[in-house]
């Protein structure tokens, strides 16, 4: 047995203007979870507070919460691997969630964001009479398997920083479960999940990789990486930022074995796009008053052959 003194953040959106935090001790085996330690408090010592849990197992998704800075699921985080030497484990609500009671949040950005991606099967022939069932071959179904693992506990969602900056930007979770319906053979709406993705600001994805901690090894990263490829090589929204910037930037690193950054922008905003360049002119002003301003043109780097192999045997489209 071991003494836990839990470190919690306390909040009752109904009555307190401010948080403040409470240290419960309870006596554990170093064995049970942090969601065991948290029951015990709850049950031995004070039966007001809350969180969200179900399954105990890693299954239902309910118990995601800020544990040590770190957003995990508490049902999966031992307290001998995050108690200190003097045995506090500090506890808090998920980030980028407005806090509701103690370590309840409000998850309807969450779950908005989810829903408006339509995450159900629209086959094409959805309104015929079907005599069989569709069928997906095993090679079909393991593309799928990873996303539909989520279990929709938003720790990737708490954890990614382009969320906290700018709340339109869907999130990996939305995204990876898009693509388990954008790569299913059985449905009908590839380009149009694919545009809906691209209106909910696909693009913003930093590449961080913070979300690549993800309890059920959903790898939500690579999910987004997949959908944007399937966006490109389906044509969808080629008018736009995101699709651009990735093509401009692949042909100026295969053409020349590095990033041609004023081709770049130029390739971005659009040659033609009048509003676009006068937006990014007073910045281009200041970056050659600084004598910042990139070459126009790029010499290709010795060896740029060996480059432009590496792009030929990844197939990348340019
Ligand atoms: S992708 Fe992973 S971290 Fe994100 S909601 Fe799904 S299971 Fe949770
Ligand atoms: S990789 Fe993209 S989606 Fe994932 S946390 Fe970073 S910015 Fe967010
Ligand atoms: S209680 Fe269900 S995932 Fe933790």
């Amino acid at each position: 047995m071991a003494q836990v003194k839990l470190d919690i953040f306390r909040y009752d959106e109904a009555v307190d203007a401010v948080p403040h935090r409470d240290t419960v001790e309870v006596d554990v085996p170093v064995t049970m979870t942090v969601l065991d330690a948290l029951e015990t408090a709850k049950a031995e010592v004070d039966g007001s507070i809350s969180f969200r849990r179900s399954c105990r197992s890693a299954i239902c998704g309910s118990c995601s919460m800020n544990i040590n800075g770190v957003t995990g699921l508490a049902c999966k985080t031992p307290c001998k691997s995050v108690m200190n030497d003097e045995g506090v484990i500090q506890i808090d609500p998920m980030p980028n969630f407005q806090p509701m009671k103690d370590l309840v949040v409000h998850m309807d950005p969450f779950w908005d964001k989810y829903t408006r991606l339509k995450p159900y099967l629209q086959p094409a022939d959805r309104d015929e009479d079907h005599e069989t069932e569709r069928r997906v071959s095993p090679a079909d179904m393991k593309k799928l398997v990873d996303a539909a693992n989520c279990v929709m506990c938003a720790t990737c969602y708490a954890l990614c920083p382009v969320v906290s900056v700018d709340p339109s930007f869907a999130g990996p979770a939305a995204i990876a479960y898009a693509y388990r319906f954008i790569e299913d053979v059985r449905d009908g709406k590839k380009k149009e999940r694919l545009a809906q993705i691209n209106e909910d600001y696909l693009w913003l994805c930093a590449h961080c990789y913070a979300c690549s901690y993800c309890p059920k090894h959903v790898d939500p990263h690579d999910r987004i990486v997949d959908v944007k490829r399937a966006t490109i090589q389906e044509g969808v929204m080629m008018d736009h930022p995101g699709p651009r910037h990735a093509l401009v930037v692949n042909k100026t690193i295969k053409k020349t074995g590095m990033l041609a950054e004023t081709e770049v922008i130029q390739g971005t905003v659009g040659i033609f796009n009048i509003r676009g360049l006068a937006k990014i002119t007073p910045l281009a002003i200041r970056m050659a008053v600084k004598g910042k301003m990139p070459p126009p043109f790029l010499r290709p780097i010795p060896k740029v052959d060996e480059v432009r192999t590496i792009f030929e045997s990844l197939e990348v489209p340019t």
